[in-house]
């Protein structure tokens, strides 16, 4: 019996193009033998094609649906809250470790709570930006300095983010993370080295060989992602293998911290003088064409793409298993709501 796997795609994010190419690359490596594969392209205006309701998906009775979406919509925990309604196994993290991670700020301050290594950091409002332009200027003055990095704490693909190099520069930065999201985080600039570490697993995962990115711009910006071509890709990361198992062990520990499962890419950053290693971000749904750096790391540490997605549908339905033995009512035998 083959297991029956939907893949969805495309979605409503800003990333929909990015998400069909990894979701041409999933199906191509899936092995046909074990599994029936549905691909299942969400529209820009939210449509599910084939189907005409959401209902005849969970009809259909997919043993495993494995969400190949970047951003919101896709990777922030909503997509993954409805593949719980319908109480159907999928590939990734759950709601929780999904939502944490997109948001920036949140992801944060679950990171300092256990001690991790990151930028400094301050989190703004729109309404602070702009009513009170002054009083933020003066605390990114006092307490990051310049240059810093003003992001939209929901979004990804760089969009709204900019390197500020002095003050004169903030407040335009500051209003244009504002249109895109009403919590904004502000951080110490590192200059630094962008180093990548994979990982995969749920009770107890695994961190691939580092990786690293030399962006072919000032910063990895939505230019040095997907236009220009020439940001590059090198794996390993050209690091000291004791500085690679420092990756790999915060990188658990990030995962873990974020309560992670299934996978996620975890990205850092490290000082070029001193060799510090900051974590930057955890990536849930991490890109996944062929030329990625979350399938090509597991590549170079032994786990081939095909062998990738059946270790992840195992994974999915582990948890899934493991998720049916909770109770969720109670009986407490009294009639006290009559
Ligand atoms: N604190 C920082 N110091 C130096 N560079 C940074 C910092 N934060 C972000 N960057 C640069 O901006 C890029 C995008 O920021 P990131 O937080 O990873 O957002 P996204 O979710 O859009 O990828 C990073 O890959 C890096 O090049
Ligand atoms: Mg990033």
């Amino acid at each position: 019996m083959k297991l029956k796997i939907a893949i969805v795609f495309g979605g409503r994010s800003g990333e929909h193009e990015v998400s069909i190419v990894s979701a041409r690359s999933v199906m191509k490596a899936l092995n046909r033998k074990k599994y029936s594969v549905t691909p299942i392209k969400i529209s820009k205006t939210g449509q599910w094609q084939p189907f005409k309701s959401l209902a005849a998906l969970f009809q259909k009775k997919f043993d495993v649906v494995f969400p190949v979406l970047h951003g919101p919509f896709g990777e922030d925990g909503t997509i993954q809250g409805l593949f719980e309604m319908a109480n159907v196994p999928y590939v990734g993290c759950g709601v929780f470790a999904s939502s944490a991670a997109m948001d920036k700020y949140m992801t944060k301050i679950i990171f300092k709570t256990h001690g991790l290594p990151q930028p400094k950091f301050l989190n703004f409002t729109r309404e602070d930006v702009k009513k009170d332009f002054s009083s933020v200027k003066k605390l990114v003055q006092k307490i990051l300095g310049f240059p810093c990095f003003v992001k939209p704490s929901n979004l990804g693909s760089s969009v709204g983010i900019s390197k500020v190099k002095s003050a004169a520069k903030l407040e335009s930065a500051l209003l244009l993370a504002a249109n895109y999201d009403r919590s904004i985080l502000v951080e110490e600039g590192i200059d630094a080295r962008e180093i990548e570490c994979a990982v995969l697993g749920n009770e107890k995962p695994l961190a691939s060989i580092a990786g690293e990115i030399v962006p072919s711009r000032e910063f990895y910006d939505y230019f040095a992602k997907y236009v220009d071509n020439a940001s590059k890709l090198f794996i390993p990361a050209k690091i000291t293998a004791k500085k690679n198992e420092e990756v790999q062990r915060l990188a658990v520990q990030a995962y873990r911290a974020l309560q992670c499962s299934g996978m996620a890419r975890v990205d850092f950053l490290m000082d070029r003088k001193t060799g510090k290693l900051y974590i930057n971000e955890i990536n849930t749904i991490p890109g996944f064409t062929s030329i990625s750096m979350y399938p090509k790391l597991w590549e170079a540490s032994g786990i081939s793409y095909p062998r990738l997605l059946d270790r992840l549908i195992e994974l999915a339905r582990k948890r899934h298993r493991e998720k049916q033995k909770n109770k969720y009512s109670f009986e407490s035998g009294s009639n006290w709501y009559k």
